[in-house]
């Protein structure tokens, strides 16, 4: 039998009653803005997401709306919430949605996945949050949590895999109330099951956790910890940001781009900026014309 027991349910959902974050998203079943804060929070702290989710619903409220709009503005709306090629994906599913399905969503994860950036993930979360489909949700947040419960486990790398993440996410998913059984595991993983340093005794599973107090494996976490890519010390997702603002009103060359980016700019600099460019005209957030670099339209 499952460690994740009825009575553990019940632990979970007590804890979750009186501990529970608040976001906007928690209020509404509107499939569009669960859809958004879905897509917004996919590599991003929640915390953050909670403004751009208000600002972005008061230009854009409808999918219809959103798919009306030009590349270029949604971009700008998007800017600084970074990984700016989701807003193209988000936006392209907005046109796709409005032009096909009546500005309808469809219901169930496998049709929700044939939509332009939506994933196994995003799929379960909308069907489960705007259509209450008594689904499991897996996060890198419940990943963490489901590990941790049924293993102890001493490095990072031995967390379960997607597979069977998904697969114990379906065992352990209690037979009602689906909904508030994934977003309980959410703010679990977001508040007490951190990947770094997880709060134990706060826990409302502490006693049946595999895990609970080892604090091993921690360490590899930090050492594990992707770097990112940048260039004199700053992020490359810094300038991919910075390099979309210089272009909302302008098509720029290369040149005249690293002009405005450094004052002291070199060679190197400029050949770094041109690999830049390209990725970032390979994902399709940018077109090159004439050696002059602008905005998708
Ligand atoms: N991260 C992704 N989706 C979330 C949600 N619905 N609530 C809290 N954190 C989240």
């Amino acid at each position: 039998m499952s460690i994740i027991t009825p009575a553990v349910h019940k632990k979970i959902f007590r804890w979750y009653t009186s501990h529970q974050r608040s976001f906007p998203w928690r209020t509404t079943r509107n499939p569009y803005r669960i859809l958004l804060s879905e897509i917004m929070a996919q590599q991003t702290q929640v915390r953050r997401v909670v403004e751009y989710y208000r600002r972005w619903l008061k230009r854009f409220p409808t999918f219809s709306s959103l798919a009306k709009a030009s590349a270029s503005d949604v971009l700008r709306e998007w800017s600084g919430l970074g990984y700016n090629s989701r807003a193209l994906r988000f936006h392209r599913l907005a046109q796709q949605v409005s032009s096909q399905f009546h500005s309808r969503l469809p219901k169930t994860p496998d049709e929700l996945q044939k939509l332009p950036g939506i994933g196994k993930y995003s799929a379960h979360a909308v069907a489960c949050f705007a259509f209450n489909a008594q689904v499991p949700v897996v996060d890198v947040n419940i990943r963490r949590i489901l590990t941790r419960v049924s293993k102890k486990i001493s490095s990072a790398s031995e967390m379960m895999n997607d597979d069977d993440a998904w697969k114990f996410a379906e065992q352990v998913l209690p037979q009602k109330n689906a909904y508030n059984w994934n977003q309980a595991l959410m703010d679990l993983g977001g508040t007490i099951c951190t990947a770094r340093n997880p709060n134990c005794s706060e826990c409302p599973i502490n006693s049946i956790c595999a895990s609970a107090f080892s604090k091993k494996f921690l360490q590899k976490y930090a050492v594990t910890k992707k770097q990112e890519p940048s260039w004199k010390g700053i992020p490359r997702r810094i300038y991919r940001g910075k390099i979309l603002k210089l272009l909302h009103f302008h098509s720029l060359s290369v040149d005249e781009i690293a002009g405005l980016l450094w004052n002291d700019c070199t060679s190197n600099d400029t050949v770094w900026l041109t690999s830049v460019l390209d990725i970032m005209v390979k994902n399709g957030l940018l077109i090159a014309v004439k050696k002059k670099y602008s905005i998708v339209q």
